[in-house]
């Protein structure tokens, strides 16, 4: 009879931002079966007010629930500004994970001054759980948080890099450096974030630390579940990836796998009803 440690990882995003999560979840836990929702006919989550977040949230995870998980990661930073503290109460005793934490501890280990300045979606800077988690770590840390909702776009666009994404880049984040020259680091705390790293760094200027919670996280389960997870250390083969999409599935193929740097063909995109 199957255990729960034979079950796969759920993961689930608003779209395909949290496969850049899944990716950093397949270094650390190479030999991890996943199953991974995006709620794509719902995305944005990021304008929406946190309690319709908190219900799409709840809903994504009853199917990754309902389809055997021993795990949820919740690889998307509005949903885990909004939820996760929540789910961990609803979904007990399987382990909830989110990505704010886990990003505000990479953003005080690598500020030396702690001046952090955050990029995110209006939703997550309206939540001020990445101040809340920062300050929880280090109370006389300078937060600066900015929604960016653009670059969500032009991630899903594939415009990631090039002069256009370095202009909107310098919009955003110029002015707030030149109020705040101190700062030394910039947290992508949105799942799309991590595909636009190079035209953010032109901005950021080249003496900024750049962090996210994608690598992160996955040390974070890797440290709690790491030895329990099955096949979370060893295993001759690599996990399989299971894909449900709530709409589009071609669409999720063919922008995910630039997200998750790896091919998604769209037959294995299941599409699912929430
Ligand atoms: N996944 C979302 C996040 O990390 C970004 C996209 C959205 O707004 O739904 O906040």
């Amino acid at each position: 009879m199957a255990s729960s440690r034979d079950l796969p990882i759920g993961v689930f995003d608003s779209g395909v931002g949290g496969l850049t999560v899944l990716r950093a979840l397949r270094e650390r836990l190479p030999a991890a079966s996943f199953t991974y929702l995006g709620d794509t006919a719902r995305l944005p989550y990021g304008t929406k007010s946190p309690g319709t977040v908190r219900r799409y949230a709840e809903q994504a995870a009853g199917v990754l629930i309902d389809r055997g998980v021993q795990a949820l990661v919740i690889a998307c930073n509005t949903a885990s500004s909004a939820a996760v503290e929540h789910l961990q109460r609803r979904c007990a005793p399987i382990p909830v994970f989110g990505v704010i934490e886990p990003g505000a501890a990479a953003a005080v280990a690598a500020s030396k001054r702690q001046e952090i300045l955050v990029l995110a979606t209006e939703g997550t800077v309206q939540g001020g759980a990445y101040e809340r988690a920062i300050r929880a770590l280090r109370p006389d840390a300078a937060v600066v948080s900015l929604p960016c909702p653009l670059f969500v776009a032009f991630a899903e666009e594939g415009w990631a890099d090039g002069p256009i994404a370095e202009a909107v880049a310098r919009r955003y984040i110029g002015p707030v450096l030149a109020e705040h020259p101190g700062i030394d680091t910039v947290v992508l705390g949105c799942t799309h974030f991590p595909v636009l790293r190079g035209a953010i760094s032109v901005a950021a200027g080249p003496t900024r630390h750049l962090v996210d919670s994608a690598a992160t996280t996955a040390s974070e389960v890797f440290r709690r579940f790491g030895e329990t997870l099955s096949g979370g250390i060893s295993g001759d083969s690599r996990g399989e990836i299971r894909f449900l999409a709530t709409d589009a599935p071609q669409r999720f193929a063919r922008v995910g796998s630039v997200f998750l740097g790896e091919a998604i063909a769209p037959a294995a995109v299941e599409l699912v009803d929430l």
